[in-house]
């Protein structure tokens, strides 16, 4: 029991079981899951026992270790994110077939942006999103937007940092975040070239639902792309977005 953590309860250590598995690492051996929760390996291989008896994991021929799909299948029951995925796939698919490169749905999830949806063209250009994936708030035009509108213990707690430089372009600082997190709510936008990467743009809108920013909408845009027409078909899709939300109270 060298490596246990003492006095956690039994949740406590299937969350950290399910917390080993990240984007980049999708499949585990037990052994490695117990390392990484800093669990005893009998207990690890107990506990992964069971998720895989109840389908929340999912052990392969070689004995390795994946998250399950009645884990997604239970996740999505009844989610105020699929709400929010159905609202607004159409009118992502209208603003991809018009823009032609990426289009994203992000909520705020712990003071990040968690993507719920990327539709892409196959000749767009760069974009380091993933369905399901997270980038930190100062970043992303996705991420500004939300910052921008979120509560103010949120917007404080990010602003006292770290804010972490993810291109040489990220406003990193607390000042300067705050003055830019102002003027995206004065315009109801954000263009933010190179804040993620060198060669791109991101153009971001927000979503409301009862009067509450409850996402963004994107477009990554190759870095010199005038944003113009772009926040135009974004606005139209966030404006259709929150037509159909209420419907689907
Ligand atoms: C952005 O949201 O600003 C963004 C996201 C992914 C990229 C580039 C920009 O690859």
């Amino acid at each position: 029991m060298a490596n246990s953590r003492s006095g956690d309860s039994m949740t406590d250590r299937i969350v950290r079981v399910l917390e080993t598995f990240s984007d980049d690492r999708t499949m585990q051996t037990a052994t490695e899951i117990a390392g990484r929760a800093e669990l005893p390996l009998s207990t690890a291989h107990r506990i992964v026992g069971d998720l895989v008896a109840a389908g929340l994991l999912e052990r392969d021929e070689d004995g390795r270790i994946r998250l399950g799909m009645r884990l997604w299948e239970l996740a999505l029951r009844g989610s105020s994110a699929l709400r929010l995925r159905q609202a607004a796939l159409p009118h992502m698919e209208r603003v991809q077939s018009q823009i032609r490169e990426h289009t994203q749905l992000a909520v705020l999830e712990h003071d990040e942006a968690l993507f719920l949806e990327r539709l892409s063209h196959p000749d767009a250009g760069a974009n380091i999103t993933r369905i399901a994936g997270r980038l930190p708030v100062h970043a992303s035009s996705s991420g500004l937007i939300l910052l921008a509108y979120a509560d103010p213990t949120v917007r404080e707690r990010v602003l006292a940092g770290p804010l972490r430089a993810v291109s040489r372009e990220t406003v990193t600082d607390a000042v300067a975040l705050r003055a830019l997190l102002t003027s995206i709510r004065r315009r109801g936008y954000v263009a933010a070239p190179g804040s993620i990467e060198s060669v791109s743009t991101g153009v971001a809108v927000p979503v409301r639902d009862r009067g509450e920013v409850v996402a963004a909408l994107s477009v990554v845009l190759p870095r010199d792309a005038d944003p113009t027409a772009a926040l135009d078909v974004l606005r139209d899709a966030a404006r259709n977005t929150e037509r159909d939300l209420r419907a689907l109270r």
